[in-house]
Protein backbone atom coordinates (compact mmCIF):
# COMPACT_ATOMS: atom_id res chain seq x y z
CA UNK A 1 0.00 0.00 0.00
CA UNK A 2 1.16 3.51 -0.63
CA UNK A 3 1.33 6.18 2.16
CA UNK A 4 0.22 9.50 0.79
CA UNK A 5 2.56 11.62 2.93
CA UNK A 6 0.50 15.14 3.54
CA UNK A 7 3.67 16.34 5.36
CA UNK A 8 5.63 15.66 2.06
CA UNK A 9 2.79 17.27 -0.43
CA UNK A 10 2.10 20.48 2.08
CA UNK A 11 5.91 21.06 1.65
CA UNK A 12 5.59 21.28 -1.47
CA UNK A 13 2.86 23.18 -1.94
CA UNK A 14 4.44 25.41 0.83
CA UNK A 15 7.49 26.23 -1.04
CA UNK A 16 4.94 27.27 -4.32
CA UNK A 17 3.24 29.13 -1.70
CA UNK A 18 6.34 30.45 -0.24
CA UNK A 19 7.01 32.32 -3.97
CA UNK A 20 4.00 33.80 -4.20
CA UNK A 21 4.18 35.47 -1.10
CA UNK A 22 7.78 37.26 -2.28
CA UNK A 23 6.00 38.24 -5.17
CA UNK A 24 3.12 39.86 -2.97
CA UNK A 25 5.69 41.58 -0.77
CA UNK A 26 7.30 42.86 -4.35
CA UNK A 27 3.71 44.84 -4.58
CA UNK A 28 3.83 45.90 -1.09
CA UNK A 29 1.22 43.01 -0.10
CA UNK A 30 1.73 41.15 2.82
CA UNK A 31 -0.66 38.76 3.22
CA UNK A 32 -2.18 38.88 6.76
CA UNK A 33 -4.12 36.43 9.25
CA UNK A 34 -6.52 36.88 12.37
CA UNK A 35 -6.40 33.73 14.20
CA UNK A 36 -8.97 33.85 17.28
CA UNK A 37 -8.93 31.21 20.16
CA UNK A 38 -11.49 31.35 22.88
CA UNK A 39 -10.97 29.51 25.91
CA UNK A 40 -8.05 26.70 26.75
CA UNK A 41 -9.30 23.43 24.49
CA UNK A 42 -5.59 22.00 24.35
CA UNK A 43 -6.16 20.30 21.06
CA UNK A 44 -7.28 23.91 19.66
CA UNK A 45 -4.22 25.61 21.21
CA UNK A 46 -2.16 23.39 18.98
CA UNK A 47 -3.78 23.90 16.12
CA UNK A 48 -3.58 27.25 16.44
CA UNK A 49 -0.30 27.38 17.88
CA UNK A 50 0.82 25.47 14.14
CA UNK A 51 -1.17 28.23 11.89
CA UNK A 52 0.24 30.44 13.67
CA UNK A 53 4.24 29.34 12.90
CA UNK A 54 3.21 28.11 9.18
CA UNK A 55 2.85 32.11 8.49
CA UNK A 56 5.95 32.80 10.27
CA UNK A 57 7.52 30.06 8.10
CA UNK A 58 5.62 31.42 4.91
CA UNK A 59 6.36 35.09 4.86
CA UNK A 60 3.09 35.96 6.14
CA UNK A 61 2.05 37.97 8.94
CA UNK A 62 -0.30 36.85 12.14
CA UNK A 63 -1.98 38.72 14.55
CA UNK A 64 -3.80 36.13 17.63
CA UNK A 65 -6.41 37.19 19.87
CA UNK A 66 -6.51 34.77 23.01
CA UNK A 67 -9.51 34.87 24.78
CA UNK A 68 -10.89 33.19 28.30
CA UNK A 69 -12.73 30.60 28.43
CA UNK A 70 -15.73 32.82 29.73
CA UNK A 71 -15.55 35.14 26.78
CA UNK A 72 -19.26 35.99 25.75
CA UNK A 73 -20.63 36.16 23.02
CA UNK A 74 -21.20 39.81 22.76
CA UNK A 75 -16.98 40.27 23.58
CA UNK A 76 -16.53 37.91 20.97
CA UNK A 77 -18.50 39.64 17.75
CA UNK A 78 -17.28 43.34 19.17
CA UNK A 79 -13.68 41.51 18.42
CA UNK A 80 -14.58 40.47 14.96
CA UNK A 81 -16.49 43.41 13.76
CA UNK A 82 -13.14 45.51 14.46
CA UNK A 83 -10.82 43.00 13.06
CA UNK A 84 -13.44 43.14 9.66
CA UNK A 85 -12.58 47.24 10.00
CA UNK A 86 -9.23 46.70 9.92
CA UNK A 87 -7.99 46.96 6.45
CA UNK A 88 -4.37 45.33 7.01
CA UNK A 89 -6.53 42.11 8.25
CA UNK A 90 -7.25 40.31 5.35
CA UNK A 91 -8.04 36.96 6.56
CA UNK A 92 -9.70 35.93 9.92
CA UNK A 93 -9.87 32.77 11.47
CA UNK A 94 -12.03 31.94 14.36
CA UNK A 95 -10.89 28.26 15.99
CA UNK A 96 -13.91 25.92 16.92
CA UNK A 97 -15.31 24.70 18.95
CA UNK A 98 -16.46 27.87 20.71
CA UNK A 99 -17.35 27.17 24.66
CA UNK A 100 -20.90 26.44 24.96
CA UNK A 101 -21.99 30.27 25.98
CA UNK A 102 -20.78 31.19 22.05
CA UNK A 103 -23.31 30.22 19.40
CA UNK A 104 -20.97 29.63 16.73
CA UNK A 105 -22.96 29.71 13.87
CA UNK A 106 -23.50 33.49 14.58
CA UNK A 107 -19.51 33.84 15.23
CA UNK A 108 -18.56 32.27 11.33
CA UNK A 109 -21.88 35.15 9.81
CA UNK A 110 -19.76 38.41 11.69
CA UNK A 111 -16.70 37.44 10.16
CA UNK A 112 -17.02 39.24 6.49
CA UNK A 113 -16.94 37.33 4.07
CA UNK A 114 -13.81 38.92 2.12
CA UNK A 115 -12.27 37.70 4.86
CA UNK A 116 -13.58 33.95 5.69
CA UNK A 117 -10.82 31.96 4.71
CA UNK A 118 -12.08 29.13 6.72
CA UNK A 119 -14.68 29.01 3.58
CA UNK A 120 -17.37 28.45 6.91
CA UNK A 121 -19.40 31.87 5.89
CA UNK A 122 -22.61 30.90 4.44
CA UNK A 123 -21.91 33.80 1.58
CA UNK A 124 -18.80 31.37 0.70
CA UNK A 125 -20.92 28.32 1.55
CA UNK A 126 -23.49 29.23 -1.20
CA UNK A 127 -20.48 30.14 -3.96
CA UNK A 128 -19.10 26.71 -3.38
CA UNK A 129 -22.41 24.86 -3.82
CA UNK A 130 -23.02 27.15 -7.05
CA UNK A 131 -19.78 25.90 -8.42
CA UNK A 132 -18.35 29.94 -8.17
CA UNK A 133 -16.41 29.64 -5.40
CA UNK A 134 -14.11 32.11 -4.09
CA UNK A 135 -12.10 30.46 -1.34
CA UNK A 136 -11.99 27.32 -1.20
CA UNK A 137 -12.63 24.97 2.11
CA UNK A 138 -9.31 24.24 3.73
CA UNK A 139 -9.68 20.50 4.59
CA UNK A 140 -11.71 19.45 1.72
CA UNK A 141 -9.47 21.64 -0.99
CA UNK A 142 -6.23 19.81 0.72
CA UNK A 143 -8.12 16.20 0.60
CA UNK A 144 -8.36 17.15 -3.41
CA UNK A 145 -4.34 18.27 -3.64
CA UNK A 146 -3.58 15.14 -1.68
CA UNK A 147 -5.06 12.87 -4.67
CA UNK A 148 -4.20 15.32 -7.74
CA UNK A 149 -0.41 15.32 -6.48
CA UNK A 150 -0.68 11.32 -6.13
CA UNK A 151 -1.68 10.88 -9.66
CA UNK A 152 -5.21 9.87 -8.37
CA UNK A 153 -8.18 11.13 -10.96
CA UNK A 154 -11.37 11.33 -9.43
CA UNK A 155 -13.49 11.98 -12.79
CA UNK A 156 -16.07 8.95 -12.66
CA UNK A 157 -14.72 7.68 -9.07
CA UNK A 158 -17.06 6.56 -6.38
CA UNK A 159 -16.40 8.41 -3.80
CA UNK A 160 -17.97 7.21 -0.67
CA UNK A 161 -18.05 9.99 2.29
CA UNK A 162 -18.45 9.35 6.07
CA UNK A 163 -19.80 12.36 8.31
CA UNK A 164 -21.89 15.43 6.58
CA UNK A 165 -20.15 17.87 9.02
CA UNK A 166 -19.96 21.45 7.31
CA UNK A 167 -16.27 21.65 7.67
CA UNK A 168 -15.28 18.02 5.91
CA UNK A 169 -17.96 15.78 5.07
CA UNK A 170 -20.58 18.48 3.23
CA UNK A 171 -18.27 21.17 1.70
CA UNK A 172 -16.23 18.00 0.07
CA UNK A 173 -18.70 16.33 -1.69
CA UNK A 174 -19.67 19.56 -3.40
CA UNK A 175 -16.19 19.77 -4.53
CA UNK A 176 -15.99 16.36 -5.59
CA UNK A 177 -19.15 16.86 -7.52
CA UNK A 178 -18.43 19.77 -9.26
CA UNK A 179 -17.52 19.37 -12.82
CA UNK A 180 -13.60 20.15 -11.97
CA UNK A 181 -13.88 16.40 -9.82
CA UNK A 182 -16.45 15.26 -11.79
CA UNK A 183 -16.77 12.33 -8.98
CA UNK A 184 -20.03 10.64 -8.21
CA UNK A 185 -20.35 11.20 -4.35
CA UNK A 186 -22.23 9.32 -1.93
CA UNK A 187 -22.28 10.60 1.94
CA UNK A 188 -22.72 8.60 4.57
CA UNK A 189 -23.77 9.60 8.36
CA UNK A 190 -25.55 8.21 10.95
CA UNK A 191 -28.74 6.53 9.75
CA UNK A 192 -26.85 5.46 6.90
CA UNK A 193 -28.02 1.76 6.11
CA UNK A 194 -25.38 -0.91 5.43
CA UNK A 195 -22.86 1.09 5.68
CA UNK A 196 -20.11 -1.28 5.32
CA UNK A 197 -20.98 -2.08 1.90
CA UNK A 198 -22.06 1.10 1.02
CA UNK A 199 -18.49 1.82 1.58
CA UNK A 200 -16.93 -1.19 0.09
CA UNK A 201 -18.54 0.72 -2.83
CA UNK A 202 -16.02 3.28 -3.10
CA UNK A 203 -13.05 3.74 -5.32
CA UNK A 204 -11.87 6.55 -3.19
CA UNK A 205 -13.18 6.30 0.81
CA UNK A 206 -13.15 9.19 2.73
CA UNK A 207 -13.56 9.12 6.50
CA UNK A 208 -14.09 12.43 8.49
CA UNK A 209 -16.18 11.07 11.11
CA UNK A 210 -14.15 11.08 14.44
CA UNK A 211 -14.06 7.79 16.24
CA UNK A 212 -10.82 5.56 16.12
CA UNK A 213 -11.04 2.47 14.45
CA UNK A 214 -14.45 2.64 12.78
CA UNK A 215 -13.00 1.87 9.56
CA UNK A 216 -11.90 -1.77 9.70
CA UNK A 217 -10.92 -3.88 6.58
CA UNK A 218 -14.58 -4.72 6.04
CA UNK A 219 -15.38 -1.14 4.69
CA UNK A 220 -12.10 -0.83 1.88
CA UNK A 221 -12.69 -2.68 -1.44
CA UNK A 222 -9.45 -4.05 -2.71
CA UNK A 223 -7.49 -1.20 -4.65
CA UNK A 224 -9.62 1.38 -2.72
CA UNK A 225 -7.67 4.90 -1.93
CA UNK A 226 -8.59 5.79 2.03
CA UNK A 227 -8.43 8.96 3.12
CA UNK A 228 -8.24 9.81 6.77
CA UNK A 229 -9.83 13.33 7.77
CA UNK A 230 -9.62 11.83 11.75
CA UNK A 231 -8.04 13.29 14.25
CA UNK A 232 -8.60 11.37 17.53
CA UNK A 233 -6.68 11.73 20.91
CA UNK A 234 -6.34 8.61 22.69
CA UNK A 235 -4.40 7.48 25.51
CA UNK A 236 -1.70 5.38 25.80
CA UNK A 237 0.14 5.03 28.61
CA UNK A 238 3.40 4.01 26.69
CA UNK A 239 3.75 7.45 25.15
CA UNK A 240 5.78 10.39 26.78
CA UNK A 241 2.65 12.50 26.72
CA UNK A 242 0.40 9.79 28.07
CA UNK A 243 -1.68 9.65 24.77
CA UNK A 244 -1.60 9.51 20.85
CA UNK A 245 -3.17 10.66 17.92
CA UNK A 246 -5.24 8.35 15.73
CA UNK A 247 -7.20 8.43 12.68
CA UNK A 248 -10.63 6.79 12.23
CA UNK A 249 -8.93 4.10 9.98
CA UNK A 250 -7.49 1.37 11.28
CA UNK A 251 -4.56 1.84 9.07
CA UNK A 252 -2.24 -1.12 9.73
CA UNK A 253 -5.74 -3.30 8.85
CA UNK A 254 -6.06 -2.09 5.79
CA UNK A 255 -2.69 -2.55 4.02
CA UNK A 256 -2.92 -5.56 2.08
CA UNK A 257 -6.53 -4.37 0.76
CA UNK A 258 -6.31 -0.48 -0.56
CA UNK A 259 -3.96 0.92 -2.83
CA UNK A 260 -2.94 3.84 -1.01
CA UNK A 261 -3.88 5.76 2.00
CA UNK A 262 -3.09 9.09 4.41
CA UNK A 263 -1.68 8.26 7.43
CA UNK A 264 -2.32 10.27 10.84
CA UNK A 265 -0.57 12.33 12.07
CA UNK A 266 0.89 13.50 8.74
CA UNK A 267 -2.20 12.79 6.51
CA UNK A 268 -4.59 15.35 5.71
CA UNK A 269 -3.60 18.02 9.26
CA UNK A 270 -0.67 19.46 7.58
CA UNK A 271 -2.85 20.05 4.31
CA UNK A 272 -5.54 22.00 5.70
CA UNK A 273 -3.13 24.59 7.49
CA UNK A 274 -1.05 24.88 4.03
CA UNK A 275 -4.86 25.33 2.19
CA UNK A 276 -5.52 28.00 5.15
CA UNK A 277 -2.06 29.96 4.27
CA UNK A 278 -3.47 29.39 0.24
CA UNK A 279 -6.77 31.41 0.98
CA UNK A 280 -5.01 33.63 3.55
CA UNK A 281 -2.73 34.65 0.41
CA UNK A 282 -6.06 34.78 -2.12
CA UNK A 283 -8.02 36.97 0.62
CA UNK A 284 -4.65 39.50 0.19
CA UNK A 285 -4.97 38.79 -3.45
CA UNK A 286 -9.01 39.78 -4.16
CA UNK A 287 -8.68 42.62 -1.89
CA UNK A 288 -5.85 44.12 -3.37
CA UNK A 289 -7.90 43.78 -6.97
CA UNK A 290 -5.97 40.36 -7.66
CA UNK A 291 -6.85 37.44 -9.44
CA UNK A 292 -6.92 34.46 -7.79
CA UNK A 293 -3.16 32.00 -7.36
CA UNK A 294 -4.16 29.04 -8.12
CA UNK A 295 -2.63 25.78 -7.17
N1 LIG B 1 -11.53 23.39 14.06
C1 LIG B 1 -11.18 22.23 13.44
N2 LIG B 1 -10.82 22.48 12.16
C2 LIG B 1 -10.96 23.80 11.98
C3 LIG B 1 -10.74 24.67 10.87
O1 LIG B 1 -10.36 24.24 9.76
N3 LIG B 1 -10.97 25.98 11.08
C4 LIG B 1 -11.41 26.48 12.27
N4 LIG B 1 -11.63 27.78 12.38
N5 LIG B 1 -11.63 25.71 13.32
C5 LIG B 1 -11.40 24.39 13.17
Amino acid sequence: MKILSGTEISKEIKEELKKEVGRLKQKGIVPTLAVILVGDDPASAVYVRNKKRTCEELGLNSIERKLPEETGQEELLGIIRELNKKPEINGILCQVPLPVQCNEQEVIQAIVPEKDVDCFHPYNFGLLAAGIPKFMPCTPFGVLQILKRSGYETRGKNVVIIGRSNIVGRPLSILMSLKECNATVTVCHSQTKNLASVCRMADILVSAIGIPHFVTPQYVKEGAIVIDVGMNRVSDPSHPKGSRLVGDVEFEAIQGIAEAATPVPGGVGPMTIAMLMYNTINAARFQAGLERFEL
